[in-house]
């Protein structure tokens, strides 16, 4: 086959292009007035940078992703090293020109780069798709996604070369921008795509002839312009999918769309979302049908909650799995915690990792829990503190039951064996084991373990003064010291 190729040419024009994805993410982002990189910035709950990895990777494999990076270039790598996609550095920022100066050598296996701005992750896996087919049919040189805004302000501008016509002459950036070009509505992107072979060839011709003193990379359409190469513009039909990110308030209005969106794609999944303008729904998070999202919910990273639950106002969950018909109260927080089918959380209960409900399972008003499993059908309903601990079924943990799981220097565990019953206000001091079906009295302190079927009481027997009161109030009286 490979030698068929070589052989004839037929086959190898009939070859798909090998094609790469460039993504310009070494800049500074000077506008957010940050100490933190750009890209490192979040918007619908992930760094914007992940976002357009994700649709990178959905338009070609990981390997073939390049993300150029420079300012602050390791801890954008660490951020985002995990997907699979290649890193190239850009130890000096001169610019968008120069970002593709740098990755050269990366790009040169490749028949077509198609070029992203790290800081705009709405665009879609389709979008760029389309324009990668539209730069091969056309059989093009450079082309770049523009779109119509009503304000361009700030952006390049797209110069054809006849208003009607498909061919650039250039983009003029904002600052360099005479009145007339100012008031041209059609905008560059900041997504393109090259013919590898001539970006190279030309891309010494850019120059820092401007008012930054940078290589720009939109200057290429005049270079290939004046080349006589093909450059092409295909405006976008969803304005909304091209906007960046410079400033605070576009990342906050780039933050609202994007979980606006995620709300309309839950609900279009079936799930019910009340005043979805006042929940936080990250992008990763999945939901059933039939499930009911109150309003002021945050769902955060990888939550994954099952059908028919309800979750109620002002919790914050956060990577926790959540089973299906399972009601969580208000005002609850989870981190990495599961919960099976049929539980009731909450109201105000505290989930922390490693906590695994059990199905049918209750946990209560100020209960907290922290890598402990709560069996089947067992009820931490009251004022509780559980960590370190293993909860079998069908157990009754009392108000006010407290594990004591630390000794100011190691964690120790609690293991309560199914069916266990442990009155109110009982001290549990770990490492405690209590057996099978066994009763803990109220107000116990258990130090030591409990076998099965046993009774165990762990306080001081009560004491009763019959007339005590009494003697003392008529002691008083009698020495005037009563007021009433
Ligand atoms: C750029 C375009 C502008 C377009 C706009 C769309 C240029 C000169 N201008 O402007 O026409 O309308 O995007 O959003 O390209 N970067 C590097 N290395 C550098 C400089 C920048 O990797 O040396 C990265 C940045 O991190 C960023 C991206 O390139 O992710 C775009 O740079 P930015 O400075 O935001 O360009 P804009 O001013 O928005
Ligand atoms: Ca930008």
């Amino acid at each position: 086959m490979a030698k068929l190729s070589r052989t004839n040419n037929v086959s190898s024009l009939a070859s798909p292009p090998r094609v790469a994805i460039a993504i310009m993410a070494a800049g500074k982002g000077t506008r957010l007035k940050s100490k933190h990189p750009k890209v490192l910035h979040e918007v619908g709950g992930k760094p914007i940078l992940a976002h357009v990895i994700g649709t990178a990777t959905k338009v070609v494999p990981a390997r073939d992703v390049f993300v150029i990076i420079g300012h602050e270039a390791d801890r954008v790598r660490h951020a985002v090293g995990e997907t699979g996609v290649q890193f190239v550095l850009q130890t000096e920022q001169r610019g968008t020109g120069h970002a593709l100066m740098v990755a050269r050598e990366a790009l040169a296996p490749y028949d077509q780069v198609i070029v992203l701005s790290g800081d705009a992750p709405l665009i879609t896996g389709e979008t760029i798709q389309n324009l990668s087919a539209f730069h091969a049919a056309q059989k093009a040189t450079m082309t770049l996604l523009s779109a119509v805004l009503d304000n361009p302000y700030g952006y390049g501008r797209v110069i054809r070369k006849s208003p009607k016509g498909a061919h650039v002459r250039a983009i003029v950036e904002e600052k360099s921008a005479n009145a007339n070009q100012k008031k041209i509505r059609e905008i560059n992107s900041g997504f393109y795509v090259f013919s590898v072979a001539a970006l190279y060839q030309h891309i010494s011709e850019l120059t820092t002839k401007n008012v930054h003193g940078e290589y720009y990379l939109t200057d290429m359409a005049e270079v290939f312009a004046r080349a006589r190469k093909r450059v092409l513009a295909l405006r976008t039909l969803d304005p909304g999918e091209v906007l960046g990110t410079n400033t605070r308030a576009e990342l906050v209005d780039l933050d609202a769309a994007l979980r606006m969106a995620k709300c309309r794609q839950l609900m279009t999944e079936g799930v019910t979302i009340y005043y979805p303008q006042t929940c936080v729904i990250d992008s990763d998070v999945e939901i059933g049908a039939d499930t009911v999202i109150e309003p002021f919910v945050q769902l955060l990273g990888k939550t994954r909650i099952g059908t028919d639950c309800r979750i109620r106002s002002y919790s914050v969950i956060k990577n926790t799995t959540i089973g299906d018909s399972v009601n969580v109260l208000p005002g609850c927080v989870m981190d990495d915690s599961r919960i099976a089918n049929h539980a009731v959380v909450g109201p105000y209960s505290r989930l922390r990792p490693g906590s695994d409900v059990g199905e049918g399972a209750h946990v209560g008003n100020f209960v907290e829990t922290k890598k402990t499993r709560l069996g089947k059908g067992s009820k931490a309903n009251h004022l509780t503190y559980l960590g370190d601990s293993e909860i079998g079924e069908g157990v009754n943990v009392g108000a006010g039951t407290i594990t004591c799981n630390y000794d100011g220097v190691h964690k120790y565990k609690t293991v309560i064996e199914d069916g266990v019953f442990v009155g109110s206000d009982s001290i549990l001091v770990a490492p405690i084991k209590i057996g099978k079906d066994s009763y803990i009295a109220a107000a116990s302190c258990i130090t030591e373990d409990v076998p099965a079927d046993s009774l165990a009481l762990g306080r001081a027997r009560q004491i009763v003064k019959e007339g005590w009161a009494k003697e003392k109030r008529e002691s008083q009286k009698s020495e005037g010291k009563l007021h009433k």
